[in-house]
């Protein structure tokens, strides 16, 4: 569907972007999606036109009728990646063709016209390179790009809209968590699930999240970073945190993550990490892991290691886990040698760093 198309983009430059002063003050310690960049891109969608109206322009806010159907319906999919600063000074995406594809899916679960992953590209790149200069300079810094699509259409009625309006913003980010790369602490919910089988739980859309929200809170008041999700029908099985995937590392070397069975997202990194361990000759086995096994592993010592990943996230190690039935630590608590070794070749291959064999890496300029 529309995977053709010759549509270009005006590019309209911001008049008053923020002045460099103010806007290296803002870029100097980000914190993660508060910093946002001078300009946006946009691109429309209409049964009649189809994809049309194609710009880069000034950020600004956007006007909608209070009977926009995303406001009722919540028609709704995003992404979320990364501009890099690379080591010898050029910019860099990583597998961005990756998050065309999955918001293509994504779309399609959610009955929304598919973006032509030219113009994916092609909204990302020109985004990035018009605000290059908000990439910030300290480690870890990135350009957070979140190219989101929504039901812009004014209709009450329910069904799949007729128009929606495609936008990316940007965002300068540093790390996800406060306490940077040290590990963090989870809650496993016994009262909520994030995504049932045949429910949208492969699909990134907003109303994924927002069903989250009340499960992490909770995890926010028993002194966790995060919440951990168990699975919609037995509630046994470990699925995924509120915005990472994660992996267990035993005690053989081998290691374990959750198989992609549609009910959680199929995240890019998760997808790396599995090819960079399989690469070093590690056994990575995509197999269900029940809370109550991964509980008897960290205790018995069987499991070392357990870390979350994602764009956002990179590689965090899980130190903690807390529940109704009581709290366990994994390995010492810290981050794991594996974690790290993962993290830091992820990292390294994302800056330019170390040799991209997989021809991850998308230089820009
Ligand atoms: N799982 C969820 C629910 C997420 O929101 C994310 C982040 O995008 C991920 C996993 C990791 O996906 P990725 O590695 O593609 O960022
Ligand atoms: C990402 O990692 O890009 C996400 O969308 C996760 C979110 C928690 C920020």
């Amino acid at each position: 569907m529309d995977t053709e198309t010759t549509l270009q983009f005006e590019v309209e430059a911001n008049a008053s972007p923020v002045p460099a002063s103010e806007r290296e003050a803002r870029i100097a310690d980000p914190g993660f999606g508060r910093v946002f960049t001078d300009h946006m891109a946009m691109v429309r969608w209409s049964r009649d036109k189809g994809w049309h109206a194609a710009k880069i322009a000034p950020r600004k806010a956007i006007e909608m009728d209070p009977a926009s159907s995303v406001l009722h319906y919540a028609q709704e999919i995003f992404e979320g990646m990364k501009a890099y600063r690379l080591a010898d000074g050029s910019t860099a995406l990583f597998r961005p063709e990756q998050n065309a594809r999955r918001f293509q899916k994504s779309a399609e679960r959610m009955a929304m016209p598919q973006l032509p992953e030219k113009l994916f590209l092609e909204s990302i790149e020109k985004l990035t390179e018009i605000d290059r200069d908000w990439i910030p300079t300290a480690e870890g810094g990135a350009l957070y790009l979140r190219p989101f699509m929504f039901a812009s259409e004014v209709f009450l009625g329910v069904r799949p809209a007729h128009e929606y309006l495609y936008l990316v913003i940007a965002s300068s980010v540093g790390a996800y968590f406060q306490g940077g790369a040290k590990a963090i602490s989870i809650w496993v919910s016994d009262d909520y699930t994030r995504a049932a089988p045949g429910g949208t739980g492969a699909a990134k859309c907003g109303g994924n999240y927002a069903a989250s929200l009340v499960a992490q809170s909770q995890a926010i008041e028993k002194g966790c970073d995060q919440v951990v999700f168990l699975d919609a029908a037995e509630h046994r099985w470990v699925e995924e945190l509120g915005g990472m995937n994660l992996f267990f590392v035993m005690d053989d070397g081998s290691m374990v993550t959750p198989p992609l069975k549609g009910t959680i997202l199929p995240g890019i990194t998760r997808d790396s990490i599995l090819t960079l361990a399989r690469d070093e000759g590690i056994a990575v086995r995509e197999e269900p892991y029940a809370i109550d096994q991964w509980r008897a592993d960290a205790e018995s010592g069987r499991l070392r290691e357990t870390f979350a990943c994602g764009t956002a996230a990179v590689v965090t190690p899980v130190g903690t886990v807390r529940s109704s039935k009581g709290d366990f630590t994994i390995g010492a608590g810290g981050t794991g040698q594996l974690t790290q070794r993962l993290r830091d070749r992820l990292v390294g291959i994302q800056r330019g760093e170390h040799d991209d064999t997989h021809g991850w890496v998308k230089r820009l300029f």
